[in-house]
């Protein structure tokens, strides 16, 4: 990836980029998803890359698969799929265009790419990764499983391929409680996530190992902050994602994957919120659901906040920035994910 300077120079080469009201005032029924949470000025500047974009994936036959953790404008106004990391695997195998623009972090572009190998993959940021999956390497599995002999090993997806090929199966926070109840053993490895992993513990009777890996964004979360937040307003409803500690996860009223605390939201209409999870989120839903007030504080995710709109127009123009798996590699890790889409439809998940 070239430097900041040189991919706009490359840019304003051949697109008109400056902010344009006349072109954003065309495409109100985009910004409609959007108006509570970007300003007018703010969509002035957005709406010229947006169309950018969207042009671009036409005559390239491309898709945007835009995780819940995007922000607004690339959530709303470029992605063709929007999910969690299990609709957007789901997505990657399922898709018809020749590239997709993997709107997220690395593991999820390898994820794509290991399901669609003959597609293009591009990622807008070679530096989106994950605190979760640089925790652990193919090292790591192996000390684990010589700890604990015959023991099945459970990858979460925020993981690199080499990882996921060393493993038995996958599984994503929408599915973990199901694929671990699925396997036969009676004591299950769960990598890397130690806080997925137990709060997976204390809802089975297996006992569930793990590897001491963490999400830097949700283990910021402390459950004196939440009880005191429920004090201030007994009425809010605390939605929590299971990669947070065990201590929040007691203190929520509903824990789930990223879709699971959308689609809670959506259902259950709470007058107040918080989300327990990334910033973008409350935004992404903030004009869906006019009576809902979200609750701050939220933690940003360095990794996501990456991928922007002129990244993605960039790579998407120069089809810089591809992700590669080791054939080899890519084999054993479409395995794992594979046995764990198998199941979760298996299941209806
Ligand atoms: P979801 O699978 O719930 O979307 O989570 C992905 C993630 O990275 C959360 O931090
Ligand atoms: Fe990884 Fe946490 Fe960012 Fe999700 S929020 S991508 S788990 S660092």
């Amino acid at each position: 990836m070239p430097a900041i300077s040189q991919l706009r120079s490359t840019l304003s080469r051949h697109y008109d980029l400056a902010p344009n009201i006349a072109l954003a005032d065309s495409m109100q029924d985009i910004y409609a998803k959007m108006r509570r949470v970007v300003s007018p000025a703010d969509w002035a500047i957005y709406a010229p890359y947006v169309k950018a974009i969207n042009d671009l994936k036409a005559s390239k036959n491309a898709v945007v698969l835009g995780h819940n953790y995007m922000t607004p404008e690339i959530y709303h106004g470029v992605s063709d799929f929007v999910g969690d990391s299990l609709q957007l695997a789901m997505k990657a195998t399922e898709v018809e265009a020749d590239i997709i623009v993997q709107g997220g972090v690395h593991f999820m572009a390898e994820t794509s790419k290991i399901l669609s190998p003959e597609k293009i993959v591009l990622i807008p940021d070679m530096e989106a990764g994950c605190s979760l999956a640089s925790s652990i390497t193919a090292d790591g599995i192996a000390q684990m499983r010589a700890k604990y002999p015959g023991a099945p090993v459970v990858s979460y997806v925020n993981t690199t391929a080499e990882v996921k090929a060393a493993s038995d199966i996958c599984c994503t926070s929408s599915n973990a409680l199901q694929i671990v109840e699925a396997l036969e053993a009676d004591t299950v490895i769960m990598t890397p996530d130690q806080f997925l992993a137990q709060n997976v513990a204390n809802q089975s009777r297996k006992n569930v190992v793990f590897w001491p890996g963490s999400c830097i964004v949700h283990e910021l979360y402390t459950a004196e902050d939440l009880r005191a937040y429920r004090d201030a307003d007994p009425q809010v409803k605390i939605i929590a994602h299971p990669e947070c500690t065990p201590a929040v996860v007691a203190e929520a009223d509903y824990t789930g994957s990223t879709s699971g605390i959308i689609n809670w939201i959506h259902t259950n209409q709470p007058r107040k919120a918080m989300l327990v999870t990334e910033c973008s989120m409350a935004s992404n839903i903030a004009d869906e659901l006019p009576e809902v007030e979200f609750a701050k504080p939220c933690n940003m995710c360095p990794y996501m906040k990456k991928i922007s709109l002129e990244n993605i127009l960039y790579v998407l123009h120069t089809l810089d920035n591809q992700v590669e798996v080791a054939p080899d590699i890519a084999a054993r890790a479409r395995l794992s994910v594979q046995r764990m889409i198998d199941l979760s439809r298996q299941l209806g998940l």
